[in-house]
């Protein structure tokens, strides 16, 4: 399916979402973690960026309570109405759904506590372009937040087997479709 402009790489399908699913539950101690230092309170108005079939938003919904606010921004229709149905079925009046991608993203101006990104801005062809379109959307004082992985950290010791070549490999699938697997270390955007 297309994304608007742009197809997500990893393709948008059934087996993409159980595998975000299970890669949610290996990495989901980390985010939260992550989310309780940086004190996600409750009350807050949180966006999550590229949310896929919502499972961060999940979690930030149950940190932001009744009395806060999640938006759900995602490209894919697909996913979008997976998490639809969960929102439904939970009956969370609070948690809402954004369809499009953030460059072009149609949001308020000035509004939200912490505007977070786990795993998409490394599939984003202009980076700056994606941060300057959410900047303009966080309340003063806000934080924004982006979890990504960093290729170089992945290696297998001691060297010498197949797994040295996957670094340079997954490098090489995400800046064909105009991302860069290596984002998280970039020191700054402008
Ligand atoms: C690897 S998935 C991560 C999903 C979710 N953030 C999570 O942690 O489970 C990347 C998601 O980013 C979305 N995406 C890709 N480009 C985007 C863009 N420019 N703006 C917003 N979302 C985008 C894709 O459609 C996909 O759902």
């Amino acid at each position: 399916m297309s994304t608007s402009g742009a197809t997500y790489l990893l393709g948008v399908n059934q087996q993409e979402l159980e595998r975000l699913e299970f890669q949610h539950k290996v990495w989901g101690a980390v985010t939260r973690k992550f989310f309780s230092r940086l004190h996600v309170q409750k009350g807050w108005k949180c966006l999550d960026v590229g949310a896929g079939p919502g499972f961060v938003s999940m979690d930030l919904r149950s940190l932001v309570g009744a009395e806060g606010e999640v938006t759900a921004l995602e490209p894919s229709e697909f996913f979008l109405s997976s998490f639809e149905e969960r929102v439904a079925s939970n009956g969370w009046t609070n948690v809402k759904l954004i369809q499009g991608r953030a460059e072009e993203a149609d949001l308020p101006p000035r509004h939200y506590d912490l505007i977070f990104a786990r795993w998409v801005i490394a599939f984003v062809p202009d980076p700056d372009r994606f941060l300057a379109r959410l900047v303009t959307s966080l309340k003063p004082g806000g934080i924004i937040a982006i979890e990504d992985y960093f290729y170089e950290g992945l290696s297998l010791l001691p060297r010498g087997g197949a797994w040295d070549r996957m670094p340079e490999i997954v490098r090489a699938y995400y800046r064909s479709g105009g991302g860069d697997a290596d984002i998280a270390g970039r020191g700054s955007f402008h």
